[in-house]
């Protein structure tokens, strides 16, 4: 493992967000950097872990005053370590299942693409599934009768995508796998996918960690269950080269 030392005072005329970000854009898998500061660098850090899309994970070894150092390293080095943590990341193997499909089909490997594909679907299932039936009902956010408040958004969003996916799987079923034919349906999916994941971890997953940092009890009780149905997909992802 190598370990970077980042050393803020040495950014030269660079802003401390612009330098840093440079620094942790380039962290490779297995590596760490130690950042050190003589200013508390958490507001930055959380700033540059949603710019990462919560790529980093970060940890204050020595909390100054004089200096601060905090290690930083690769999400993936790292297990979840809560709820939102676990969805965040399954955002982005649901994207990869789903780009890996998409890729195949452009290409015209069909015989590559339709497992991809399946894969996507069932973790996609189970993905919706912890967030409609294991986290909504155990928070309690408000709802707004217009249907216009984070959790109505998710839910609807949910339904959309979910339909399309069918649409797929039942034109697969008939035996309707046309590279061609399927490109605008795979378009319609990509399309909803990145605008539904982006809205979730900007708009409801911050409502989501206050919610479980104020009430421990429920966060413990979720974490596991929906742990279980996430990585029921572990096997299937790896068997189509998706870690
Ligand atoms: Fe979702
Ligand atoms: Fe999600």
């Amino acid at each position: 493992m190598n370990m970077q030392l980042i050393d803020l005072a040495a950014r030269g005329g660079q802003t401390e967000h612009h330098y840093l970000l440079g620094q942790l854009r380039g962290l490779a898998r297995g590596d760490a950097a130690v950042v050190v500061t003589y200013d508390d660098p958490r507001i930055l850090l959380d700033a540059l872990t949603l710019e990462l899309r919560n790529g980093i994970y970060w940890d204050v070894t020595e909390a100054g005053p004089p200096a601060w150092r905090v290690r930083v390293r690769r999400r993936e080095d790292v297990a979840a370590s809560d709820l939102v943590d676990l969805l965040t990341r399954d955002h982005v193997r649901v994207d990869h299942l789903f780009a890996t499909a998409l890729h195949r089909s452009n290409a015209g490997d069909m015989a590559a693409a339709l497992p991809s594909f399946r894969v996507f679907a069932a973790c996609l299932r189970r993905h919706v599934e912890t967030e409609n039936e294991i986290v909504v009902p155990a928070l309690s956010l408000p709802r707004s009768p217009r249907g216009d408040d984070p959790t109505s958004i998710m839910l609807h969003e949910h339904e959309a995508i979910i339909e399309h996916t069918v649409m797929i799987e039942e034109m697969l079923d008939e035996g309707l796998d046309d590279a061609g034919m399927l490109a605008p349906f795979f378009a319609i999916i990509s399309g909803q996918l990145a605008k539904h994941e982006w809205r979730e971890e900007t708009n409801l997953f911050p409502h989501w960690m206050r919610a479980l940092r104020h009430e421990p009890a429920i966060a413990d009780e979720l974490f596991p269950r929906a742990q279980a149905l996430v990585t029921a997909g572990d096997e299937a992802a790896a068997s189509v080269g998706i870690a």
